[in-house]
């Protein structure tokens, strides 16, 4: 998703801006660009990678004609409105409305004709989505401004052009003061070249606390290596940053002092070391993942949640969960969880639904939001919404200590799965699996639902994981000779039962994700009540088999495909007495699992979608049209 990097300097800032945009590189894109101020404003932009932008300045270097200065913005681009196109790339820049009637313009004299030929004064990139760019555009056309772009961004770079009286700050001000929907922005001007303004509202915006120069960014990894002080802005701050200072208005217009903390972003780009894309990386890291998540367990209680998590345990009669994508189906798995094990009622739903549905309010209801990233979009405004109708008892299970979700929730449990690049989440999943199993058992001990030997052997249970990831890792090979079967096809059917239905519709969205095979993931016993017409001899059925109690109902769904014709892929656990045969090919898995089985089980369901994807020679860790990190609605 969208990027942004920001930097005032006494230094040439080019390097930082491009490092940035490739520390960016892993949320997806499709276009990207950077400007700085060399005098006036100007600014390269493509529609291919950021080391296409590198290539370009170092051939202006080689000319003779560096791309250079000590201020600048910069950007990746995720196409809201507008193709990927280098028109529609960030940065836009306005130059401010023609001095000439329409009238008299010769046929020739283009919109982007005008451009070229007046300088720019006002440069802007923006995260997010303005929801009433159309008047803002037609009144702007009024006023003579040129349109270059299909953007609903280029609108704020005329928009502050048009408000603009010598003091950039001021201009922001009264911009977003007109605007409507989400943003966070980084706005300079020709006339004032040691100045970036910053604003956010919706959007992830940080400051970077230089020595002698400061930075913005829309996540903190876009600065490591540059600085580790970091202020996060809130929402509606808007941040003036100079060279040797900078200071936040709130949105209520005051100067706040918003705390510095020192972060230890990763490089993100870590090493691929012996594998070929991160996905892969990923998911053989979930062994050690796991380990780091439940590292410092020692014992079952309500505080590894934080202060207070056990009055609120104590109120809560029921649970609601709220998430998207694969967040959504680890809160689903957690569903059967805190109803066997906690016997606390459970709703799970999609936060993008949650946020614009009528629902009945419960203030006993614990919310809990899932979150890889800690700044979906979607996912923040459900929990906003949940509070607005009441709901105060708030707590997240997300991956990143310092994302706006762990800052907007009282309660928190951050998984250590480290950084995730792949776009197919794989090892948030397992650790948000963790994270969820432990409050589960934390809300059945409240409840007095959990004995210490239940306690103990959960405990001896999670700590054994790593180990048995291990293995199911070992399995990799035989996954490889089933990706060849399904780089042939383009429709995929997932079964599951219970605690496996939520690790069927993961299993099929790894695969719809990175492949782009069709796949659809039912709970076994709906075969028969609709999706059993589309079974024939082309029809791979991916069947997840723990020995769990539904696996005697489990083995009639199996045998309705098989009388149909269609072929089974089953991940059997290794005492299910299910044996390959023809139209029927078995992975045994190493052990049974119990309550945590759908950690085990979903692996070599990711390593199928990774090698089908591979086999098809598709794009793993950059999908088409997907964004790691969904910071618009
Ligand atoms: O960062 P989040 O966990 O909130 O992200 C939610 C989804 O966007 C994410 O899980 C998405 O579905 C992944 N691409 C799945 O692989």
């Amino acid at each position: 998703m969208c990027g942004i990097v920001g930097a005032v300097s006494t230094r040439n800032i080019v390097p930082i801006l491009v490092q940035g945009l490739q520390r960016l590189e892993y949320r997806g894109y499709d276009s990207c660009g950077i400007a700085v101020h060399a005098g006036g404003l100007k600014r390269a932009r493509t529609t291919s990678r950021v080391t296409e932008l590198q290539a370009q300045f170092d051939a202006d270097q080689a000319a003779g004609q560096p791309f250079e200065g000590h201020t600048g913005i910069a950007h990746t681009r995720w196409a809201t409105h507008g193709v990927p196109a280098v028109r529609n790339a960030h940065p836009h820049f306005s130059a401010g409305p023609r001095a000439v009637p329409e009238s008299i313009l010769l046929a020739s004299d283009t919109p982007e004709e005008g451009l070229a030929a007046r300088p720019p004064r006002v440069g802007l990139v923006h995260n997010g989505i303005i929801e009433n760019y159309e008047s803002l555009r037609l009144k702007l056309e009024v006023q003579g401004y040129e349109f270059v772009s299909q953007t609903d961004t280029e609108v704020i770079a005329h928009l502050v052009d048009s408000l603009y009286n010598g003091d950039i700050l001021d201009a922001v001000l009264s911009a977003i003061a007109k605007l409507q929907g989400a943003y966070a922005l980084a706005v300079f001007h020709r006339d004032e070249p040691q100045r970036v303004i910053g604003a956010r509202s919706g959007s992830p915006l940080i400051v970077g606390v230089g020595v002698g120069e400061n930075f913005l960014a829309s996540d903190a990894m876009a600065l490591a290596g540059v600085t580790d002080q970091i202020v996060y802005l809130e929402e509606g701050d808007v941040v003036d940053v100079q060279l040797g200072k900078y200071w936040v208005l709130s949105s209520a217009g005051k100067p706040v002092q918003r705390a510095v903390k020192t972060v230890h972003a990763h490089s993100g780009a870590a090493e691929l070391g012996p594998y070929r894309h991160y996905m892969q990386k990923e998911i053989f890291e979930q062994p050690r993942a796991i380990a780091d998540t439940l590292e410092g367990v020692v014992g079952i209680s309500p505080e590894l949640f934080g202060d207070g998590a056990y009055s609120v345990f104590k109120a809560i009669d029921k649970v609601l969960i709220l998430a998207c994508g694969t967040s959504y189906y680890s809160g689903s798995v957690a569903k059967y969880w805190l109803e066997s094990l906690a016997q606390v009622p459970c709703q799970v739903e999609i936060a993008s639904e949650y946020r614009y549905r009528d629902s009945v309010p419960d203030p006993k209801t614990l919310v809990v939001t899932i979150t890889q990233s800690g700044e979906t979009a979607d996912t923040l405004a459900a929990l906003k919404h949940a509070r607005s109708m009441g709901m105060e008892h708030t707590l997240t299970i997300c991956n990143v200590a310092t994302s706006a979700m762990v800052r907007e929730c009282k309660l928190a449990y951050v998984t250590r799965a480290g950084v995730e690049i792949g776009v197919a989440s794989t090892k948030a999943f397992t650790t948000q699996l963790a994270g969820l199993y432990l409050l589960t058992l934390a809300l059945a001990q409240v409840k007095g639902r959990l004995s210490d030997a239940q306690e103990a052997q959960a405990l001896k249970d999670m700590r054994h994981l790593p180990l048995a990831l291990q293995s199911v890792l070992a399995l990799e090979p035989q996954v490889m000779a089933w990706a060849e079967d399904f780089a042939k096809k383009e429709n995929a059917l997932f079964l599951g039962r219970g605690l496996h239905y939520p690790i069927a519709l993961e299993g099929a969205l790894k695969l719809k994700e990175i492949t782009y095979i069709h796949a659809e993931a039912y709970a076994a016993g709906e075969l028969k009540h609709g999706p059993l017409a589309l079974v024939t001899s082309e029809m791979p059925v991916v069947t997840v088999a723990p020995n769990d109690a539904l696996l005697e109902k489990l083995k009639s769904n199996m045998q309705e495909v098989r009388a149909r014709g269609g072929v089974l892929y089953v991940l059997a656990d290794s005492d299910t007495q299910i044996e390959s045969d023809e139209g029927i090919h078995v992975i045994r898995m190493p052990e049974h699992y119990g309550a945590l089985s759908p950690i085990l089980h979903v692996v070599p369901l990711q390593l199928l979608a990774y090698h089908t994807a591979c086999a098809r020679g598709a794009d793993v860790d950059k999908p088409r049209n997907l964004a790691k990190s969904v910071t618009v609605e």
